[in-house]
């Protein structure tokens, strides 16, 4: 399977901020807010990732990752010209994806959970169909929602409900199989004009075969497109990693775990990354001194 970064679109709810700067690239604590998207793609075992962003932008996303290398995956990258809609994704990566299942990340979505590589890769496994996450939020007009009949089974999905029935929101992780790229060739554009993933995953739900799985209330999922959610983010992720020495969204850290580096390399990294916490807690990973 491989997976898609998307990482592009104008950031206005956190204008002035990304005038000149990327929202994915504004720091989430003390990581580029990309780092915890790209970990998820890579806890679900995925290491061939399609980096999708502006033309203005797309250049610093090369800066900061390169080729992959030193998390010991493969980076493509690709331009979305203007943010005609997340499902646009499938359609960019058409050729490099060939007829490839493929996983889809939001830049700007941070997902913590315990055993959550064990649920990624469970649905990155399934064969068929599209699999989506789905997370109890007090303001589900803000998203793309799911609702379910009695039995627990979804029986619809809409983009940003002016009147929600559910509360359910669906995060910005997605699992789909190798039919995406035709299933988004035959979505139109909303009436706000995008290519909406709502759309997409609507298709997978009539054809019977979106897998939607309930996040539960252990997880921890938040975006962090607007001044608010930014802080909540930071916040966390500081409150997570001082209390337990635990990192979050650390794609070294990924590496390491998942056997893609071993210590030496790990090392090697820490000590790019000079006298910061985060250098110092990937050396006690390295040197075994954590679990
Ligand atoms: O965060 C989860 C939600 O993400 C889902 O529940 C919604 O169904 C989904 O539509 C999306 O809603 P948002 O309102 O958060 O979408 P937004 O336009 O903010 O885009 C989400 C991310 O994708 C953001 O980091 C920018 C990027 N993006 C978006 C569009 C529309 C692109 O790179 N290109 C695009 O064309």
């Amino acid at each position: 399977m491989k997976g898609i970064l998307l990482a592009g679109g104008s950031g206005t709810r956190l204008h002035p901020m990304t005038l000149a700067a990327s929202k994915q690239l504004l720091p989430v604590y003390d990581k580029p807010m990309v780092y915890y998207p790209l970990s998820t793609l890579m806890l679900a075992g995925i290491q061939d990732i399609m980096l999708i962003s502006t033309p203005e932008d797309l250049p610093q996303f090369k800066r900061l990752l390169g080729d992959g290398s030193r998390f010991s995956v493969r980076f493509e990258y690709a331009v979305q010209p203007k943010p005609d809609g997340i499902a646009q994704a499938f359609l960019i990566g058409r050729d490099w994806l060939g007829g490839e299942a493929c996983a889809l990340a939001l830049g700007d979505n941070l997902i913590h959970a315990d055993h959550l590589s064990t649920l990624l890769q469970a649905a990155a496994a399934r064969p068929v169909g599209a699999s989506v996450f789905a997370y109890q939020v007090r303001d589900p007009e803000r998203y793309g929602v799911v609702s379910f009949d009695a039995n627990g089974k979804a029986i619809e999905v809409v983009e940003k409900p002016t009147a929600p029935t559910s509360n359910w929101a669906i995060t910005g992780l997605y699992f789909y199989d190798k039919h995406v790229s035709d299933i988004a060739r035959q979505i139109k554009p909303s009436a706000r004009g995008e290519l909406e993933i709502t759309d997409l995953n609507r298709v997978y739900l009539e054809m019977s075969t979106l897998n939607v799985e309930k996040l539960s209330r252990g997880c921890a999922w938040l975006d962090a497109g607007t001044p608010d959610s930014l802080l909540q983010a930071a916040t966390f992720v500081q409150t997570i990693q001082s209390r337990t020495g635990m990192l979050v969204g650390c794609p070294e850290e990924v590496a390491y775990r998942m056997g893609y580096i071993d210590a030496g390399r790990l090392r090697h990294h820490a000590m790019h990354l000079g006298k910061t916490d985060l250098g110092r807690a990937l050396l006690e990973l390295a040197e075994g001194e954590v679990e």
